[in-house]
């Protein structure tokens, strides 16, 4: 049986969690604060805690801090007081699953509890699978192993599982839709859907109908019953893409559903509860619209519960030749080329690059250089010409008049633009070097090409 600890100071709340731990038909233990529930907890480890925030003698915050050093992976959920939302925020933040307010139906309370006992079950699956993958350089789709991606994936690895809001911020082409999917599929809503909205360049009738649905009837136009976002993504992930381009009036709409998780679709009156978690990105500068007041405080704070931060490209150098290696796979797989690669020129020519536009600007370069490769090797030429030029290899230091690996470096160059010219034909390649195919094929060899 599992056993779910309970922590609050009111006799009242332990008696209606016990009845409640009953039902569901788990162990209960009950503690009116947080030392006797910590020595508790060490005695008995259990599945799940539930605790108030606000006890005398220790908080539930300082609880929270200490169980975690015991055991950094049993799911909490947090009762709060109304009106103390910032300090639930801080609860999750030290890896609380969920929360709920006083005073809560017990309907709602079993709802999370169920939901806490399945994300426990989840989590040693999801262990299980990190230690089968190796975790670090990788995570799902998403490539990074640099240093500067390193505290990127952790942070997802451990918000993922959990319900809080999550923001993505970067650049555009940093992959901030794809991290928002990793977060879903790394969460036990998996199984759910992922619903993208995107908040740009839509009129705010058009999103608000959009996000909450309406009937029939409900404005001129609207010809038959449509399903709002909000609902289709119940049980799962909402994805607000662009939300910095939110109409403020929409803004409050949201938060109002965030904060009591009901809808109502337009043109009727009834009341549909729904359980969403919310990830949203922008490339905006949300906090400058924050100042401007474009952009509500309130809900900038219900959304940013967690904060992912994209570097851009440029910042993380390593991770350049892996995607790059690992689009063209994707590519030559898609175009039945197999063994196509990236020439070591190449791989230069793309470290060396700035990336304006970032992941994406890269998947298309690898694209075209795929279509246009004939030959298994993308020359610098294809992936690019202006980047080669960007990054045409200057030679310095005090080997620079050294004429052998000139001569060499030279040789190896022009074989590869004559490579290039002639479509990775090597007979038409000899002929343009003015050498036999087979001094061409030695030569390939010395140079590793
Ligand atoms: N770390 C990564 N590993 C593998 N592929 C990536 C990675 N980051 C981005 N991509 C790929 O790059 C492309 C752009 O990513 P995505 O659409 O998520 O960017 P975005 O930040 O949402 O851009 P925008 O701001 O323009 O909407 C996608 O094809 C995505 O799969
Ligand atoms: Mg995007």
């Amino acid at each position: 049986m599992k056993r779910l600890l309970v922590v609050d100071d009111d006799a009242r709340m332990r008696r209606v969690l016990e009845i409640l731990a009953r039902r569901i038909g788990l162990d209960c233990t009950a503690a009116a604060g947080a030392e006797e529930a910590l020595g508790s907890f060490r005695a008995e480890r259990s599945d799940l805690v539930v605790t108030d925030l606000k006890m005398p003698g220790k908080s539930g915050i300082d609880f929270l801090r200490e169980l975690r050093e015991i055991d950094g992976e049993v799911p909490v959920i947090v009762l709060t007081a109304h009106g103390t939302v910032a300090t639930a925020v801080e609860a999750m933040k030290l890896g609380a699953i969920d929360y709920l307010q006083k005073p809560f139906d017990v309907d709602a309370l079993e709802a999370v509890i169920r939901r806490a006992l399945d994300l426990s079950r989840f989590r040693l699956e999801n262990r299980f699978l990190r230690e089968q993958t190796g975790g670090g350089a990788r995570l799902g789709e998403l490539i990074g192993g640099s240093a500067a991606m390193a505290p990127v994936l952790e942070l997802i690895r451990q918000v993922a599982p959990t319900r809080s809001s999550v923001l993505i911020t970067g650049e555009t082409g940093t992959g901030k839709e794809l991290v928002a999917r990793a977060i879903h599929e790394l969460s036990p809503r998996r199984d759910k859907l992922f619903v993208p909205l995107n908040c740009t360049a839509i009129p705010f009738e058009l999103l608000e109908s959009e996000l909450f649905g309406h009937v029939r009837g409900a404005f001129s136009g609207a010809q038959a019953d449509r399903v709002g976002k909000l609902q289709a993504a119940d049980e799962g992930t909402l994805f607000l893409d662009e939300i910095g381009d939110m109409d403020v009036r929409l803004q409050a709409k949201l938060l109002r559903v965030l904060q009591e998780g009901v809808i109502e679709p337009l043109g009727t009156n009834r009341r549909i509860p729904i359980d969403v978690r919310v990830v949203s990105s922008t490339n905006r500068d949300i906090e400058k619209a924050l100042r401007e007041g474009g952009f509500r405080e309130d809900l900038y704070f219900r959304l940013n519960v967690f904060h992912v931060r994209l570097p851009p490209l440029r910042d993380r150098a390593e991770d350049v030749v892996p995607l790059a290696e690992a689009f063209l796979a994707e590519f030559a797989r898609q175009l039945g080329k197999p063994g196509l690669r990236l020439a070591p020129e190449a791989a230069a020519a793309l470290r060396a690059y700035a990336w304006p536009g970032n992941v994406r600007e890269l998947r298309n370069l690898m694209e075209r250089a795929a279509v246009l490769c004939r030959g298994e090797i993308v020359w610098p030429a294809l992936a690019g010409s202006s980047l080669l030029a960007a990054a045409e290899p200057q030679r310095a230091g005090p080997d620079r008049l050294n004429l052998e690996p000139a001569l060499r470096d030279l040789e190896r160059r022009l074989i590869l633009d004559a490579l290039a010219a002639s479509d990775d034909d090597k007979l038409a390649a000899a002929e343009l070097l003015g050498i036999g195919e087979r001094t061409l094929w030695t030569k390939l060899k010395k140079h590793g090409i």
